[in-house]
C-alpha cells in the first residue's frame, strides 16, 4: 500500500504508517500517485543549487599560528566595527542628537552595549522609535536590588512589563533615546550590566539556575561567571558612555585576569585595549553554557560552546567535557543555513578551562567568516572544517591536546519549578511565567514578595523565575500570595504551557514575519483541545516552541513541535525534537496557515495516541514514523 505523503514547499515528509493522513488540509493537493486512503501533500518545485559556506578569514592576530594573509570582502558591520574606536564612534555623537533614533552605524554599535533600536510596527504615521535593553546575568543570577531596579525601570521608562528571556536575562522594551543614559546608569549602579548582551561577542553565559548547595552546581555556576568575566570587553566603551568612565566592575578573580592576559600561544592582541577581541571583536554572536551532568535546563547543545562539569566518585569536580558548534539561526529558502547541535570536542582538567575556552573563541575569531553574516557563526566553520581539523587548530592556541571526552549520563530537562530544598536550610521556588512576560498583577505581586522577603532571584533558560533563599516559615504565605496573582505551583499549570516558549516577535521585533508571543496562548489552547478530541490525557505533554521568524530566538528547532513564522499568519512546522532537548527537529511542512493548524495536529496526535510504543514521546514517535526528505523551498 502506498504511504501517505506529507509536505509542502521545501520538505516532503512521508509517514511510514499508511493510515496517517492530513485530512482537509488547505492549499495542498493530492498527487496522482497517492492511494485512495492517503493524501499526498507534495508540491513540485525546481531544484536550485545553493552555495556551500566557504571559509574566509580577514583578521590577523598579532602572533597566531600561520595562516594565509588574504584580503577578502568584509561585511558592512566589520567596517563599522573597525572605524568605531572600540564601539564608540559614531554612537557617542548619535546619542547626543535631538533625533529619536540613531543612524545605521550606531544601531550596530549599540548592540554591543546590550540594546536594539526598535519601532512599533503596528503604529501608523511615522516610526516611533524606542530601544530594547537586554541585561547580562551569568547563570541568570539577579541580586535583590537589581530586580527591584528593573521592576521600577520597566514602569518608569519601559512598556510596564519585564521579559525573562531564553538566555536567562531580562529584556526591557520601549525605552526612548533620551532616557537611555538614566536607565543604563541605574542598571549599572544596581550592579547589573547590559554590556555585551547583544553584538558580536560572548553573550550571557548560561548555567542551571537552581541555587543548590551542591559542589557540582556551585562549580558550574562559578565557572559560568569566570567565563563571562574572561570574555567581558576591556576597552571601557560601556562605562565611558553610560557612567562617564566610572568603573563598576566587581573585583575579578586573579586566575581570570591571568588567563585573559596569557599570550603563550599567540591568542592575544598584546597592545590592544581588547586583548582577546581586538578592534573587530568576533565575526558574530557567541554563546556559551555550562552545566552539570544530567541537567539540561540550558539547552546545552544549542550553544557555540557547551561545558559540562565532570566530578570524581566523591563528587569533587575534576574537569570539563566540552561541546562545540551549536546554533539555531537560519534563513528561509537557504538550505546552506541551518540549525546545528554541538559536537563533543574533548575533556580538559579544571585548571585549564579558561585557556581552552579562550582557544576556541580565538579559533572562531581568526577563522569565522566575516564576509557574510549569515555564515559567520562558529557552527559553519566547524561544519566546513570537520571537528578533527577544528580540534587541531584549537589545540595550537590551547597549547595542549584535549583528553578523551568523558562518559556522561543521559540528559534530562530540569525545569527547577516548584518548591525545593537548597541544601543549606533554605528553600527555593521556581515559578512558571508564560513566555517570560512579567506584567500586571503578576509583576506587582512578584515585586512585593521579592522586596518583603529580600529575595535574590534567578532567571531560567525557559523564561521562568526562581526565588531563592526562602525560609521554611515563609513558604505558606508566599505560596498563597503568589497564587492569588496567577503564579501557580507547576502541578496547577497546563503541562503544555510548562515547557512551551515563544519569542516576542510582533509588534517590536523588526525581523518578525508573524506572531509568536501573542499567538502562542491560543495555539496551546487549540493543541489542548485536539488532545482532548483524540483522547490524550491532561498530563501528557509535548514541547512546543514558536518563533516569528527563522532566527530561532526561542530555540524552536529543539522542540517536539516547532512553529517557525514563514509568512503572514503562517508557520513552517518542525517535528522530532526530544523532551530532554538533545535531538534536532526537522522541517515537516511549510506555509501552514494559523487557522489550519488543527489539520496538521489532529492526525499527528491521533496516531501518537494510537501507535506509540510504551512511553514513547511525541518527538521520538514522529522520528520513528515520519521520514523526511528535503526539496528546495520556493
Ligand atoms: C539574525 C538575527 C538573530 C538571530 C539569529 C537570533 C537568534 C537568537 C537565538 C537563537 C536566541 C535564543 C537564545 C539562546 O541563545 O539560547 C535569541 C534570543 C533572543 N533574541 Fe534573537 N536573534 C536575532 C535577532 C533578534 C532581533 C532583531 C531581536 C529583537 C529585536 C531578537 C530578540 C531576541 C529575544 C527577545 C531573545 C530572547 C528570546 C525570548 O526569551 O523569547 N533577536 N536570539
Ligand atoms: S525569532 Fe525572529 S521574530 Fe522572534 S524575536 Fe527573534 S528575530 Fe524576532
Amino acid at each position: 500500500m502506498a504511504a501517505a505523503t506529507f509536505g509542502a514547499a521545501n520538505t516532503t515528509a512521508t509517514l511510514k504508517e499508511p493510515a496517517i493522513q492530513l485530512r482537509g488540509f488547505d492549499g495542498l493537493r493530492s498527487s496522482s500517485s497517492s492511494s485512495s486512503n492517503s493524501l499526498a501533500l507534495t508540491r513540485h518545485f525546481g531544484v536550485f543549487s545553493l552555495p556551500t559556506p566557504r571559509r574566509l578569514s580577514t583578521i590577523k592576530a598579532v602572533s597566531t599560528p600561520v595562516k594565509p594573509a588574504t584580503e577578502t570582502k568584509r561585511s558592512k558591520v566589520e567596517i563599522i566595527k573597525e572605524h568605531s574606536n572600540f564601539i564608540r564612534y559614531p554612537l557617542n555623537e548619535e546619542l547626543l542628537t535631538e533625533a529619536p533614533n540613531v543612524n545605521e552605524s550606531a544601531v550596530q554599535l549599540i548592540k554591543f552595549h546590550g540594546s536594539y533600536q526598535q519601532y512599533n510596527r503596528e503604529e501608523r504615521g511615522g516610526r516611533s522609535y524606542s530601544f530594547m535593553l537586554r541585561t547580562k546575568n551569568p547563570c541568570g543570577k539577579v541580586p535583590n536590588k537589581l530586580y527591584l531596579t528593573m521592576d521600577d525601570l520597566a514602569d518608569q521608562f519601559g512598556i510596564g512589563t519585564l521579559r525573562l528571556t531564553t538566555r536567562q536575562t531580562f529584556q526591557l522594551h520601549g525605552v526612548v533615546k533620551k532616557d537611555l543614559k538614566t536607565v543604563m546608569s541605574s542598571i549599572i549602579h544596581s550592579m547589573g550590566s547590559t554590556l555585551g548582551a547583544c553584538g558580536d561577542l560572548n553573550r550571557n553565559v548560561l548555567a542551571p539556575p537552581a541555587p543548590l548547595a551542591k559542589k557540582d552546581y556551585l562549580f558550574a555556576q562559578q565557572t559560568a561567571e569566570d567565563i563571562a568575566a574572561l570574555l567581558t570587553p576591556q576597552s571601557g566603551f560601556y562605562y565611558d558612555m553610560w557612567v562617564d568612565g566610572e568603573k563598576f566592575m566587581t573585583a575579578e578573580a586573579p586566575e581570570v585576569v591571568k588567563a585573559r592576559n596569557d599570550n603563550s600561544h599567540g591568542t592575544n592582541f598584546p597592545d590592544s585595549p581588547e586583548p582577546i577581541y581586538g578592534t573587530q571583536f568576533l565575526p558574530r554572536k557567541f554563546k556559551i553554557a555550562v552545566t552539570v551532568p544530567g541537567d539540561n535546563s540550558v539547552d546545552i547543545l544549542t550553544n557555540d560552546i557547551g561545558v559540562v562539569v565532570v566530578s570524581d566518585e566523591n563528587g569533587e569536580p575534576q574537569g570539563f567535557n566540552i561541546y562545540v558548534g551549536g546554533g539555531m539561526g537560519r534563513t528561509h529558502r537557504m538550505e546552506s543555513t541551518f540549525p546545528r547541535l554541538a559536537d563533543p570536542l574533548g575533556y580538559v582538567p579544571k585548571e585549564d578551562i579558561l585557556y581552552a575556552i579562550k582557544a576556541i573563541v580565538v579559533t572562531q575569531r581568526e577563522n569565522g567568516r566575516r564576509d557574510d553574516r549569515r555564515y559567520s557563526r562558529m557552527k559553519y566553520l566547524i561544519d566546513s572544517w570537520g571537528i578533527e581539523k577544528f580540534r587541531d587548530v584549537v589545540e595550537q592556541y590551547y597549547g595542549k591536546k584535549f583528553e578523551q571526552f568523558r562518559e556522561l549520563p543521559e540528559w534530562e530537562f530540569k525545569s527547577h519549578l516548584g518548591w525545593h530544598e537548597q541544601g543549606d536550610g533554605a528553600l527555593f521556588c521556581g515559578l512558571h511565567v508564560d513566555n517570560g512576560r512579567v506584567g500586571g498583577k503578576m509583576k506587582t505581586t512578584l515585586r512585593e514578595v521579592i522586596e518583603k522577603y529580600n529575595l535574590d532571584v534567578r532567571i531560567t533558560a525557559n523564561q521562568n523565575i526562581v526565588l531563592c533563599g526562602i525560609k521554611k516559615a515563609w513558604k505558606r504565605p508566599i505560596t498563597t500570595t503568589l497564587a492569588q496573582a496567577g503564579l501557580l505551583q507547576p502541578k496547577y499549570v497546563d503541562p503544555l504551557n510548562l515547557t512551551a516558549m515563544a519569542c516576542p516577535a510582533f509588534p517590536l521585533c523588526p525581523l518578525a514575519i508573524t506572531e509568536a508571543e501573542r499567538g502562542i496562548p491560543d495555539i496551546l489552547k487549540r493543541v489542548r483541545a485536539v488532545f482532548e478530541k483524540v483522547g490524550l490525557k491532561y498530563n501528557e505533554s509535548v514541547v512546543i516552541r514558536v518563533t516569528g521568524c527563522p532566527n530561532g530566538c526561542a530555540r524552536p528547532y529543539m522542540a517536539e513541535l516547532g512553529l517557525v513564522g514563514d509568512g503572514p499568519n503562517s508557520y513552517q512546522i518542525w517535528l522530532g525534537g526530544a523532551p530532554n532537548q538533545t535531538v534536532l527537529a526537522r522541517t515537516f511542512l511549510n506555509k501552514v496557515k494559523v487557522q489550519d493548524l488543527e489539520n496538521v495536529f489532529e492526525p499527528l496526535f491521533y496516531h501518537w495516541k494510537r501507535r506509540r510504543q510504551s512511553k514513547e514521546s511525541f518527538g521520538d514517535f514522529t522520528n520513528r514514523v515520519v521520514s523526511y526528505y528535503s526539496i528546495p523551498y520556493f
